[in-house]
């Protein structure tokens, strides 16, 4: 199997020197890359800049804006059984980018925004995929419930939901606790290394790419 994965944040440039990001480590994104290569599978790494190791025998495609891992995912997902959308898109970046750094002139400034495209909102519709497709979602209240809608307006087969409002687990830590939604059921998992979790997220992918095969 060939399995792409987005991992990381993403960084949207405000200036040459200077860009928006979020506190995203990419610790998830690579332990399931991590996992899969361990499995055997092909892995397309797509990553926003992290401090990580580069997973050996990954193909790994560095990225550094939203646009441009949405032209990655865009040029690579063809290729791939499963996709899993573990990076921390940025959901605007600034309107326009001047060539030059910005000066400190005034005692205010605004930053115009303008909205990301949705790369994993884009998978059914515009790259008409067909394989299994994998979302995240971090909530801070009603988990389940965002999760589950999130799940049916992305049309993904599988979402994994954690909850961003606690501090122990989730963003930059090692250990996170996730549910697995599907259209037919929640599996919630017990607090656990991002290693371990890894391993579930890519088991159940498998399954449900083989219930598809078998359809
Ligand atoms: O809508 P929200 O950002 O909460 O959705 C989270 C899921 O969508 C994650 O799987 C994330 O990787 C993906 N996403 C994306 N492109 C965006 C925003 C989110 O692929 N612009």
């Amino acid at each position: 199997m060939t399995i792409l994965i987005t991992a990381g944040p993403t960084q949207e440039a405000i200036d040459p020197v200077r860009y928006l990001t979020n506190r995203s480590s990419g610790k998830m994104g690579y332990a399931l890359a991590e996992q899969a290569l361990g499995m055997k599978h092909r892995v397309i790494l797509i990553s926003g800049p992290t401090q990580l190791d580069i997973p050996a025998g990954a193909d790994f495609i560095p990225v550094e804006s939203a646009r441009e891992m949405f032209t990655a995912v865009e040029r690579f997902i063809s290729q791939s059984d499963i996709a899993i959308f573990a990076a921390a898109v940025a959901d605007y970046r600034p309107t326009s980018v001047p060539e030059q750094k910005i000066k400190k002139s005034s005692e205010t400034m605004t930053l115009e925004l303008v909205k990301n495209p949705d790369i994993l909102g884009s998978c059914r519709d515009v790259f008409h995929y067909q394989g299994v497709l994998v979302g995240f979602a971090a909530e801070t209240e009603k988990v389940e419930e965002h999760a589950r809608g999130k799940l049916l307006r992305k049309g993904c087969d599988l979402l994994i939901a954690n909850d961003v409002s606690r501090q122990d687990i989730g963003f930059d830590q090692d250990e996170n606790e996730i549910m697995l939604i599907t259209a037919e059921e929640t599996i919630p998992l017990p607090k656990d290394s991002k290693k371990h979790l890894a391993s579930h997220v890519i088991k159940e992918a498998l399954l449900i790419s083989q219930e598809k095969a078998e359809q």
